[in-house]
């Protein structure tokens, strides 16, 4: 039996000394200190613990309230408050939480001896692993999907060239979720300190969590499954908005494209090479000097004019910001800053220096109102001559030596905190700052906003990119489970740097990153100053072929790519989804072999592989599946080796899957009144959510938009489009829906009950690679027979029976 700890060094929260309700709170004093309960919906909860008098009651995170007040019995051992979905059981004698569910299984329990305690100012919760439990979520961290027996630190960190197992990265998500005996439930510890996590890594007793300094501050959710808990956690943290559409396409990158005319040929490049694109990125060297909000006078002499250019051929600009601002006088951004004393400062008031891209800087305390508003100002130069993309970046704060003073003081919204307690946030509130500013000043347009740094609720804000890679196979996989981690984390849109940023990719290793890229939710290809050229056409006519190949597969994809970032902003659910969320009791998902797969959505299930690899591995999980590329049929819970040459990424539709796609274009803003809806053959009812708007404004929060829930119920042989919802008017007017999997002998069709012809079709989504080689003859391109109809598209409903 363990004792509780009391001891000069150690202390846990002791026994119950008194308890009450208040208006949405129940609180309760203990013999070492404090603590406050609120439910903020039957699924979710949150536990605060103090020493000190009060609680602080502040949250960046968090943007949803507690919303009731349950019943709470007193029993003789413990307190019991009941809701719909779980019971918390409070034991007094010490004080312990655990959380059961409505059968009294236990969900997640505090170590009987330690429960929440205080080493020194450090406050730690420890919890006691339940029988075969896993961990999964976590944000930005590296490491396998099952972080059992590993620890994480938070500590926002510009981590040049990460290993494949460094921690930590740029960002902190200190959320996750426990998966144990067919639950699962998330926890999310709302303190931006330092802080670390432990899975049982160095013990086998407990995991834990713990921040060097403040409140232990943490939500509870319990729900039937991962995705539910994901829909709690962005309940609480929020969820993205609409993007704009042009900023799901292909971006291309380099640290950096210039001059102009090197800008203008790049874009000309893609159009004459037929390889989609919507975006160019420009990096730090469009500025005079590194001064964010100039330009370079002898590289980008008229920025203005060469965005008009660029917007002619179909392009957009997102734009490098960096938040140090070069010490100069005559510098109109660091005098209007000093005017308006918006940087942050030392204890003493004097303002903080350090050294980054443009020598010593000021930084913005993008904590303070103030300095946000004189934040959206700096943008109105970009705004007016066109730019609607911003690239929040080196904002943990990377400065040179990498080491931001701790005493610096941030204004926290009138609280005033020092930089142990905003580090972690600086960036989130960066990304804030930009996308809040840019988004008043665009008038109603969706500005596109990307970054580095981030904490809990940044996907309020910006899309994540995963920094600083490395050429190589082993991080290409490691980016994939990055996304995979921060989808699990309530980051919806995410992508690394395709190609690798650092070091120089081969023409195979290319290949295979924009394979995979095309099924990111954030696409761009991406590489260092002093690195080799890294576009789709500088590995060789094959490599380019391939890129353009898979470019222009994600442009097709793009209605269901589309529907799905409309699920992020509704829902929380990520694009790019670990295998977890769907089949989380499936123990083989978590196996090494198997951890990098996921699924783009509900039905495209992608198995990344090494580019060095002619075979692979892949674990189908349960359902039907069909390859991408020729439509063979593999059963569910099975493990397949599969060919995997450079040319061919592994890729499987579920069975049940309803695709929406449309042909290929060179970019968002070109319309085609074409739809094709890919059913695949399945066994049990589907359904899909299809959604359109103008994919530029925010009027489709006041509803102009065009959404249909489109079913399959494969038992009535029938595919629905229901009515559509919405004001929006859609470019649609041809309709095509391709059957895959189905009886070859499949001909005749109703549409409403009228005739239709059905026709036998032959559908490839790939162009055959050319004959590169003078020896080999290239396989021809797979093909696949199909069954298609053609229709008009209309926005009542629709009734295909066959
Ligand atoms: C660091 C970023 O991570 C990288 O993507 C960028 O190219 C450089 N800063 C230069 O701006």
């Amino acid at each position: 039996m363990s004792r509780t700890i009391n001891s000069p060094l150690s202390k846990s929260l002791g026994s119950l000394a008194g308890w009450k309700q208040v208006a949405n709170a129940i609180v309760g004093e203990t013999s070492n200190g404090r603590f406050q309960i609120q439910f903020y919906n039957e699924g979710t909860t949150r536990i605060s613990i103090t020493q000190a008098d009060t609680f602080e009651d502040f949250s960046y995170s968090v943007v949803a309230s507690p919303a009731f007040n349950p019943v709470v019995t007193d029993n003789q051992d413990a307190l019991e408050v009941r809701t719909s979905k779980f019971i918390l059981r409070i034991s007094k004698n010490p004080v312990r939480f655990g959380f059961y569910t409505l059968d009294n299984q236990p969900i997640n329990e505090d170590d009987p001896g330690f429960g929440t305690s205080w080493n020194g100012e450090q406050v730690t919760t420890y919890k006691k692993i339940q029988a075969g439990e896993r961990f999964i979520g976590l944000g930005e961290k590296t490491g396998p999907l099952d972080r059992k027996g590993n620890g994480y630190q938070n500590w926002n960190t510009d981590n040049f060239a990460y290993s494949p197992g460094a921690d930590p990265l740029y960002c902190s998500i200190p959320f996750y979720m426990g998966v144990h005996n067919g639950l699962v439930y998330g926890i999310f510890f709302d303190n931006t300190h330092k802080s670390f996590f432990n899975f049982g890594a160095s013990n086998n007793r407990f995991t834990s969590f713990s921040a060097d300094a403040g409140e232990m501050n943490y939500y509870f959710m319990y729900g039937s499954s991962v995705a539910e808990i994901i829909q709690q956690y962005t309940h609480l943290t929020g969820r993205m908005e609409m993007p704009p559409l042009w900023s799901i396409g292909y971006q291309q990158c380099r640290y950096s494209y210039y001059p102009d005319k090197e800008v203008l040929t790049l874009a000309k490049t893609f159009r004459e090479k037929d390889i989609p694109a919507d975006t160019i990125v420009f990096d730090i060297h469009y500025m005079d000097q590194y001064k964010i909000f100039t330009w370079s006078q002898r590289d980008f002499s008229d920025p203005k004019e060469l965005l008009v250019q660029l917007q002619r051929m179909g392009f957009q600009v997102v734009v490098m910001c960096d938040p140090g601002i070069k010490v100069e006088e005559g510098y109109d951004t660091y005098d209007k800053g000093i005017r308006e004393d918006v940087f942050i400062k030392y204890q003493d008031g004097t303002n903080y220096t350090g050294q980054v891209w443009p020598g010593w800087c000021h930084f913005p305390d993008f904590t303070n109102p103030k300095t946000r508003m004189w934040w959206q100002k700096q943008f109105t130069d970009y705004v007016n001559i066109g730019v609607e993309g911003f690239w929040n970046d080196m904002n943990e704060i990377a400065t040179w030596g990498q080491m931001i003073p701790e005493n610096i003081e941030l204004d926290f919204e009138g609280n005033q905190a020092t930089m142990r307690r905003g580090r972690n946030l600086y960036g989130m509130q960066m990304a804030r700052s930009t996308y809040e500013g840019a988004k008043n000043l665009l008038k109603g347009k969706r500005p596109f906003n990307l970054t580095r740094s981030g904490f809990s609720g940044v996907q309020r804000y910006a899309a994540v990119w995963t920094g600083d890679n490395v050429a190589y196979d082993e991080h290409m996989l490691l980016g994939v489970r990055l996304v995979n981690s921060m989808g699990l984390s309530g980051i919806a849109f995410a992508g690394y740097d395709v190609g690798g940023f650092v070091g120089d990719a081969n023409s195979k290793l290319f290949a295979r990153w924009v394979s995979i890229g095309a099924f990111s939710p954030f696409f761009r290809g991406h590489s260092m100053i002093n690195s080799r050229d890294s576009e789709p056409w500088a590995y060789g006519e094959e490599v380019e072929q391939i890129s353009r190949n898979y470019i222009k597969f994600r442009y097709q994809l793009l209605p269901y790519l589309y529907s799905l970032f409309y699920d992020a902003s509704t829902t929380g659910m990520p694009v790019q989804r670990s295998l977890a969320i769907d089949y989380t009791h499936d123990w083989k998902i978590y196996d090494g072999q198997f951890h990098n797969q996921f699924l783009l959505g509900p039905s495209i299930l992608v198995a990344p592989a090494e580019s060095t690899k002619e075979f692979v591995k892949v674990y189908l999980p349960e359902g039907e599946w069909y390859s991408l590329y020729n439509g063979q049929k593999y059963p569910g819970q099975s493990e397949i080796i599969v060919e995997c040459p450079v040319h061919r990424l592994p890729v499987f539709i579920k069975g049940g899957a309803i695709i929406p796609m449309k042909p290929v274009l060179s970019n968002t803003k070109e319309v085609s009144d074409h739809l094709t809806l890919h059913l695949y053959a399945g066994k049990q009812d589907t359904s899909f959510e299809y959604y359109e708007d103008d994919g530029s404004t925010f009027q489709y929060q006041e509803g102009r938009f065009a959404k249909r829930l489109v079913e399959y119920r494969p038992h009535e042989r029938m595919f629905i489009l229901n009515a559509t919802e919405g004001t929006y008017v859609s470019p649609v007017r041809k309709l095509k829906i391709v059957w895959h999997g189905f009886d070859a002998t499949l001909a005749e069709a109703t549409v409403n009950g009228n005739p239709v012809a059905v026709n036998n079709d032959v559908n490839q989504f790939f162009a055959a690679l050319e004959k590169f080689d003078p020896f080999f003859d290239p396989e021809p391109a797979p093909r696949e027979n199909v069954h298609s109809v053609e229709i008009e598209y209309s926005t009542a409903a629709i009734t295909l029976q066959w």
